[in-house]
């Protein structure tokens, strides 16, 4: 087993030098990925923008969400292919849920594609409940796809 799998991953804040790394698996695993200036962006207006980071400094996911009066909103959730279906989705969500707890949030709302149904399920085991659909909200190969709208009460 490599190191990287030997220790939990550890969760820090997000900085501007993390961007290489961060947009590398943002293009890895998106369709449509985020350009850095949208991470740029991000990260100044003080969004909750956070990096999973082995004990060698590799960084195998991230994530970034908002807090607007008593609602989080997840943005994004990436973990690189080669680190995926090893929990880290689930360290990084559940790192979320305690960041907007914390802040007394009511509720944490994300999207997901119709099609993502790995990601779907990780946020179904975590609590999370399918409140709406928003028709053709993402680009697609050919026709837009519609995103599904879930929520977690907190
Ligand atoms: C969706 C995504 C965030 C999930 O992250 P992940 O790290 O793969 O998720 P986890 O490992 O925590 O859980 C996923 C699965 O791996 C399984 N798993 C967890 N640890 C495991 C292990 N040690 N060995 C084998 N399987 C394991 C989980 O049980 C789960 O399986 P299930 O879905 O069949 O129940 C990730 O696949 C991803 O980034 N995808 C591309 C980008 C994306 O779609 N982001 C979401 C946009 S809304």
């Amino acid at each position: 087993m490599s190191a990287q799998f030997q220790e939990a991953p550890r969760i820090r804040q997000m900085l501007l030098t993390d961007l290489d790394a961060v947009i590398a698996i943002e293009r890895e695993v998106f369709l449509c990925p985020w350009t850095p200036g949208n991470f740029c962006d991000s990260i100044n207006s003080g969004y909750y923008c956070y990096v999973l980071e082995d004990s060698v400094n590799y960084i195998s996911g991230y994530g970034v969400m908002t807090i607007a009066l008593d609602e989080a909103h997840i943005l994004t959730l990436s973990i690189a292919v080669g680190s995926q279906r090893k929990g880290c989705g689930k360290i990084l969500l559940q790192h979320f849920i305690h960041v907007a707890s914390k802040h007394h949030m009511r509720s944490i709302f994300l999207e997901v594609r119709t099609s993502n149904l790995d990601a779907a399920r990780l946020y179904e085991r975590l609590g999370f409940r399918r409140i709406g659909v928003r028709k053709e909200y993402y680009p697609a190969m050919s026709r837009r796809e519609d995103a599904v709208v879930m929520e977690l009460i907190l």
